[in-house]
């Protein structure tokens, strides 16, 4: 149920390069790829409209266009979305500061726009209002923190440090990547210049004594910044592990577009996403994979743990497992792909001639 209008800014961090995704990146940008049936950027727009925030600024520059292509005024989502394009990419901090002109409220929430969360957005902004914070970070307690740097609150949720990735870290609280900002802080930022939030902006504010606090949970939570968070993140979607507005009563085992042809016989497990107009053949067992627009998988394929890009062609009997298939490549029929491949747009592998499997 959505709940009242707050008077709130969203911005949205949407300039990056995406690197990790490539080749999927090389034509769009990572917030734009289609994760159960929309744009990842449409199900955190959806929740951040389910939050009460109408007005949303986001913070282009690599292949800024496609999002004002996509959206528009926001207005079919029934918000009011803003676009800034940085001439050249200022960083998280940058960007942030760069959207400063545009901001219409005193509180702005701040996301990275390549995470996918579960979080009560609102109860985020209460505990910033209620700590009269200058800035508070959404914490998520995660199992292995390891992996991250963490950020150690004291008991009354002040933040006391930003560390480094460490194997033995003291805390497994992690930088989730949402913020709430007052929006002087913002002002404060450098501007026209390169600043990491993280690195940069944090830091200082803690030195300066500033009031920066965190609100610690456990919600779902995935960075979709790598081939198997992609993945993943897109089958929590698609199975209602993860939460989107968008998919409400549209949950399930696999998700099929309409328009798309599943010949009997075919298996579409693990939270299986199969895009507009793509035709899967018969006998074919698709499991945890992303299949895009306009793919054709021949009969007897098996596919698992992999994103099939738009156009893609997948020939009868291959098998594929943990690859990324450009758009427009061709695999030819029995070929074998494994350990992490990544087939670059328009290539094209001959029939049974390509055998990438690691094992025997
Ligand atoms: P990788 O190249 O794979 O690390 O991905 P990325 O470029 O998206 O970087 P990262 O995952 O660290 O970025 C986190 C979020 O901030 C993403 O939503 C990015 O789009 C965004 N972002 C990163 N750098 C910039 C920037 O310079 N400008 C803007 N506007 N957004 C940025």
């Amino acid at each position: 149920m959505d709940v009242p209008a707050r008077d709130v800014d969203a911005v949205i961090l949407v300039g990056g390069k995406g690197t990790r995704l490539r080749p999927l990146t090389v034509s769009t940008p990572k917030p734009m790829l289609a994760v159960a049936g929309f744009p990842f950027l449409a199900h955190l727009l959806s929740r951040i409209k389910a939050a009460g925030i109408n007005h949303v600024v986001l913070g282009t520059s690599f292949k800024a266009e496609v999002f004002e292509d996509y959206f528009g005024d926001g207005s079919e989502l029934g918000l009011d979305i803003d676009y800034v394009v940085e001439e050249t990419a200022l960083g998280t901090g940058g960007a942030i500061r760069n959207v400063y002109d545009h901001l219409t409220h005193d509180t702005v929430v701040v996301f990275n726009g390549d995470v996918l969360g579960g979080t009560d957005i609102g109860d985020v902004i209460e505990t910033h209002d209620n700590n009269d914070a200058d800035v508070t970070m959404h914490l998520v307690r995660v199992p292995d923190p390891r992996a991250f740097g963490c950020v150690p609150t004291a008991a009354d949720g002040r933040v006391q440090a930003f560390l480094e990735k460490t194997n033995d870290p003291p805390t497994d609280q992690i930088n989730a990547g949402c913020y709430v900002f007052k929006r002087e802080i913002i002002a404060g930022i450098p501007a026209g210049k390169v600043v990491s939030v993280e690195r940069d902006v944090f830091p200082r504010l803690l030195e300066e004594g500033k009031r920066v606090y965190g609100h610690v949970d456990q919600a779902y939570w995935r960075d979709m910044g790598t081939p198997d968070d992609f993945v993943r993140g897109s089958s929590d979607l698609v199975r209602g592990i993860a939460p989107s507005p968008l998919l409400k009563g549209r949950t399930g085992e696999s998700l099929v577009d309409p328009s798309a042809g599943v010949k009997d016989g075919v298996l579409l497990l693990g939270g299986t996403v199969v895009g507009r107009g793509s035709e899967i053949g018969a006998g074919c067992r698709l499991d945890d994979t992303v299949v895009f627009d306009g793919v054709t998988i021949e009969p007897g394929a098996i596919v698992s743990n992999s994103i099939i890009s738009d156009g893609a062609h997948i020939g009868a009997g291959a098998r594929i497992s943990h690859c990324i298939i450009g758009e427009g490549a061709v695999i030819g029929a029995r070929c074998e792909l494994q350990a992490g491949m990544r087939v670059w747009p328009g290539v094209n592998l001959p029939d049974g001639g390509v055998r990438f499997s690691t094992d025997a």
